[in-house]
Parts: structure tokens; sequence; C-alpha cells
């Protein structure tokens, strides 16, 4: 170590005068001497600094502004562990007055004081939580009528998120996915119908695809599933994945029944982190009554102080998240959620008709379900066009947007679609910004004397699949 310039450091130091910050930061050992908390802090800081500012994140779901209260709440509960409930008991009462309100929203017919659900750390746990009683309550029944109980399977559309394959990877469940098309953008009930048989734990329609932002027709779904239920004797029920939907349709779209109003769904999953409007860290599950939900999945536990019966899967899991939740039921109310959620409604409205009138894009569907959208490049553009949607997004990138450009699920990936999620936080005015970048990127585009690398490397592919371009 060079001392005479280590002699500099002092309590005087300036953070930017410091060793450290002339020094690589830490990568595979902890170091050895100590760092002042100011540098240590600015180090952590201007490591996240390149990145997206996440209110410019439209690729995610996930909240990325809360008000001021909301924060101060959850900054002021951030050494409390939720699992502590003997500890906080507080906590866990204001956790079962969210499920009571969330389970009301939805039109739970149970009629305890306190409803059956759960929280998670995201919906991907309270998805999970719910396809797990599905398959206990499955194995019971099989078990009761003396029937093997080795092969379960669930049944959904392609256009699954993720955490439906990891599930039924770790439970060794078979998933059987219809597939979409641009004719069926949603599922399909009677092609859901024709994939189950005595094995189905049950089928998962969404409320809020990942993929799209429509709604799978779960009134539909649960009208043809009655007949076929009826039909065969089996007992198939639904559990419907509102991930982003759960927080949406009670306010916008309150006649639309997805929700326990319907007769074979048993539960539901969704994020409060999303549209519920709380930062990351919070989803739930409710069951449409105590019985729906099995035992074996409540666990108690003495060892803090009190006997204490826990559904989920991790153990320690913050509580701040679960202050903001119940703050914003309390602040917003009804009429509250409704104005944001119509804000964002209008906001993508607004984007999908600007994006509707520039001649190079199609809009994934006509009518917007949720404040979410995609679009595509319309197929006679495509076939000349010297760029990609991949381009865009990079584009995009250079003025701070996140705007994700992806193919999609199978039997449609050939589809590059590019999707924005318009969440609370979103103004008209940065729209105006984002269609304005949108724009000028396109112009730039088509001023392009070759094709990109990208759009080099997306030929390549199509003409192996024999598809041609004319430029
Ligand atoms: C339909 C759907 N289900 C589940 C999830 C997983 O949610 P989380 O990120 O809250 O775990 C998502 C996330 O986008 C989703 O869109």
């Amino acid at each position: 170590m060079d001392l005479k310039i280590e002699s500099r450091d002092n309590i005087t130091t300036a953070v930017y005068g410091s060793r450290e910050m002339r020094a690589s930061a830490p990568t595979e050992c902890i170091p050895q001497h100590k760092t002042a908390p100011e540098i240590a802090y600015q180090m952590v800081k201007d490591e996240t600094y390149a990145q997206t500012q996440p209110r410019l994140n439209l690729a995610t779901f996930v909240t990325t502004y809360m008000d001021e209260y909301a924060t101060r709440l959850m900054n002021e509960a951030i050494n409390v562990n939720y699992i502590d409930e003997t500890e906080y008991p507080r906590i866990a009462v204001m956790s079962g007055r969210c499920i009571n309100i969330l389970a009301n929203l939805w039109h739970s017919p149970e009629k305890a004081d306190w409803k059956a659900g759960a929280l998670g750390i995201g919906s991907s746990e309270a998805c999970m939580l719910g396809g797990v009683a599905a398959w206990l309550r499955w194995r019971h029944r099989r078990k009761a009528a003396g029937k093997p109980f080795d092969k379960p399977n669930l049944v959904m559309s392609s256009a699954y998120q993720v955490v439906w394959e990891k599930f039924c990877q770790l439970w060794q469940i078979e998933l059987r996915t219809v597939p979409l098309s641009l004719d069926h953008p949603t599922l399909d009930p009677k092609q859901a119908l024709a994939m189950c048989d005595e094995n189905t734990i049950c089928i998962v329609p969404i409320a809020g695809v990942t993929w799209t932002g429509l709604n799978d027709d779960v009134e539909a779904l649960d009208h043809e599933l009655d007949a076929f239920n009826a039909k065969t004797g089996y007992d198939i029920p639904i559990h419907v994945d509102a991930a982003s939907g759960g927080f949406i349709l009670p306010f916008l779209n309150p006649d639309v029944k997805w929700d326990f109003r319907l007769k074979w769904v048993y539960s539901i999953s969704t994020s409060g982190h999303k549209y519920g409007l709380v930062y990351p860290g919070l989803g739930w599950v409710v069951w449409k009554d105590k019985k729906y939900l099995p035992e074996e999945m409540a666990f108690s536990v003495n060892y803090l102080g009190a006997n204490i019966t826990q559904v989920g899967l991790n153990f320690s899991r913050p509580a701040a998240q679960v202050l903001g939740q119940y703050y914003n039921f309390i602040r917003l109310g009804f009429e509250g959620y409704k104005e944001i959620q119509q804000n964002s409604m209008d906001i993508a409205q607004y984007c999908h008709d600007q994006i509707d009138h520039m001649p190079c894009f199609q809009n994934y569907a006509r009518k917007l379900a949720n404040p979410l959208f995609i679009w595509y490049m319309k197929p006679d553009y495509n076939k000349t066009a010297r760029w990609t949607l991949y381009d865009l997004q990079a584009r995009l990138q250079q003025s701070g947007w996140m705007v994700p450009a992806y193919t999609l699920p199978k039997s449609m990936d050939d589809i590059i679609v590019m999707r924005i999620v318009i969440r609370q936080g979103m103004s008209r005015d940065m729209a105006d910004m984002l269609i304005g970048d949108i724009r000028n990127a396109v112009a730039e585009f088509e001023k392009l004397q070759y094709p990109t690398p990208s759009r080099i490397a997306y030929e390549k592919q199509e003409k192996q699949l024999g598809r041609v371009f004319t430029h």
C-alpha cells in the first residue's frame, strides 16, 4: 500500500478524496479492514447509479412509487420480522385484516371473522400456496377413493408466468398448456377441458396475463367446467392467478365475474406489490372457505413464545409491506384505488392509441383489459424494415426508459412484441415523452441504409424457417 497517499486519509477527507474511491470494490473476499460508513454507503449507492430509474422501468409490474407517509411507515418497520407474531401481534392482525378486505373485494362467501388466506413474498409464493392446496385436496380425494395419486397435472395457457413451471417442477406435477394464437389470444375453455382428466388438480386462468396484459375469461371457463365436472364426476377447481388483475378488476370492472362469485373458483392469488400499490415483497392468496385450505399446510410453531399457526413457504419475512398495504387500504379506500387504477388505465389507453396511429406498429389487442399492453411490427412493414423491436428497446434505454422486447410463448414465438406496463407514478406528461422518444427512434431507424445487427440475426433465423424479406 502507498503510505504517502494513505496518510492523506483522515477524518476530514472527503468521500471522493478517500483511498477506497480509487481502489476496486470487493468482489470475492471480505475486505480485511473497515471502511467509514459514509464511504461504504457511497460505494454501494454508486454501484446502482447506472441502473434504470425505477419509475422509468416500464418492464416491471411492481410498485415503484409510494407516497411519503407510506414510505415513512415502511422505513420505520424495516427492523420488524413478520414471523415474530408474539412480539408484534398487531402486524398479524393487520395482515388478517388485509386478507379480509381482499376476500370481500373478491366476493368471498365465507362467514368466519377471519377469512382463509395467507401472505407471501410475492405472487410466486401465493401461487405456489394455491397450487399446493389444490394438489393436497386432490391427493386426499384420490386416497379416500383408493385411487393412485402419483400423476397429478395442472392445466393453463402457454402464456403462464414462470412460477407455474417452477411449481410443477418442484412438486412433480405435469404442466399441460393450451397453446395461444392471434385468433385465440387467451385461454380457450374448451381446449383447456380437453386436457383435463381425473388427475387434474386445478385449472389456472390468469387475470392480467404477463405476456399480453389480457384476462382469461374465468366466467366462461367456470361455466364449461361446471358442465364438465357434472358429466365426468370430477371435482376440478379453479385457482385464479390474479397477480395484476386482482387489484384492477374489483375497481374498474366490478361486474365482470372472475372471482369467488363463480362456483369452481376455490382460491385466488395476487401481488400486493403490483397493482396493490406496495413496494416489492408482498403477495396474497385467499381461499373461498377454510375447508379448501388443507390442514397440513398450516404449521404450528411454539418456540416464538406462543403456539402460532402459519401458512407460507418462507419463515422470516419483512413486516413493512403489510403496513404499506394496510395504509393504502385506509388512505385510498375504494375510491382512491379506483382513481389511481383508472388513471393508469387512461394513460395506457393513450399510449395504446398513439402506438396504433404509428404506421409501423400493430397493437396485439384492440381493447385494453389492464393498464399494460403489447404491440408488434405490422407484418408488411416487418418485411422491409431494417431494424427490430430489440433495436427500439436499446434506443429507448439511452433515454432511461426500460421497454422490453421479447418473443411470445411457444406456438407464437415467431412474433417479437414490445410491452409497457403503466403504473402509479407514470403521468400523461411522461407518456408524451415516451411516445416522443419512440417516434424519434423510429424516424432514425427509417433512415438506415443497412440493417442493424439485430435485424441481420433475426432475418437469418427467419430465413431458416422459410420466411422471405424484400429489401
Ligand atoms: C400472472 C403472474 N403470475 C405470477 C407472477 C409472479 O409474481 P411475483 O413477481 O409477485 O412473484 C407474475 C409476475 O409478473 C405474473 O404476472
